[in-house]
């Protein structure tokens, strides 16, 4: 089943043509990479995914459904939650309060403490910390904070905007291996990164964007061996 569907989207702001003509598809269960140089337009298809930035033409279908007159809130209430670049927990509010935050666009609250519960279990710091303000964790605790408040929405579709972005080496290990878990239980997700290798290996498709536009697509364990892509952006990792 198709979850997510966009086509010839395109997103601008002011002169700047940030997306163009972009399409991708995404289905019930898959995870799906958009990799792509600084600027190429990753976080701008996220933030059109979720109704952060209005698109000056295309088709967002989430479930069969137009979801491109909804709001951001809406959007949630859908099924789709969204885990920002730079994480953006709000530091003054504490752990538990941050999880708390991401149910509020959720049409059903209920057994919501089994839900905070979960997660604790999932990520053990978060519990220990969780009357202490979000500001006094490290940024990888910031980051596993960031990915609970998401889950908190009972998402069906989890939009990951570089998850691993100025992590230590440890604290990208674990999130890749949360990912994984994630992945394994059958959630959907649409995952950017600059890491173009991690991104690879964590996903089952992905697309290549540059300056904005599709110029590759495929399965991700062929993605790995294109020349094309190992030259412009696997060459400087290894
Ligand atoms: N709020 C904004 N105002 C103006 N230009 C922006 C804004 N956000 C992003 N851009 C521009 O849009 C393009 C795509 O940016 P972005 O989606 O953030 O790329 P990526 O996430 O791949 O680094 C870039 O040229 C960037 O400079
Ligand atoms: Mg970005």
């Amino acid at each position: 089943m198709t979850l997510l569907s966009i086509q010839s989207l395109n997103v601008n702001y002011g002169y700047i043509q940030a997306l163009r003509d972009v399409a991708l598809h995404l289905d019930a269960g898959e995870t799906v990479a958009a990799v792509g140089a600084n600027g190429a337009g990753k976080s701008t298809l996220l933030r059109a995914v979720i109704g952060a930035v209005t698109p000056v033409a295309g088709v967002i279908s989430f479930a069969g459904k137009d979801i491109g007159t909804l709001s951001a809130p809406q959007r949630v209430a859908e099924g789709i939650a969204m885990v920002p670049e730079g994480r953006q927990v709000f530091v003054s509010l504490t752990v538990e309060e941050n999880l708390l935050v991401g149910m509020s666009a959720r049409r059903d609250r209920d057994n919501h403490r089994e839900d905070i519960d979960r997660i604790y279990e999932r990520f053990p710091n978060l519990a220990e910390r969780r009357h202490f303000e979000a500001r006094v964790l490290s940024g990888g605790e910031q980051q596993m904070l960031a990915i609970g408040r998401a889950l908190m929405a009972r998402p069906r579709l989890l939009l990951l905007d570089e998850p691993s972005l100025g992590l230590s080496p440890a604290y990208v290990n674990r999130v890749y291996a949360l990912l994984e878990d994630l992945q394994r239980q059958g959630m959907s997700m649409l995952l950017v990164e600059q890491n173009v290798t991690l991104a690879l290996k964590l996903s089952n498709r992905a697309y290549v964007l540059e300056l904005g536009r599709v110029a590759l697509s495929g399965k991700s364990s062929d993605l790995m061996q294109s020349q094309r892509l190992r030259e412009a952006y696997l060459g400087r990792e290894t």
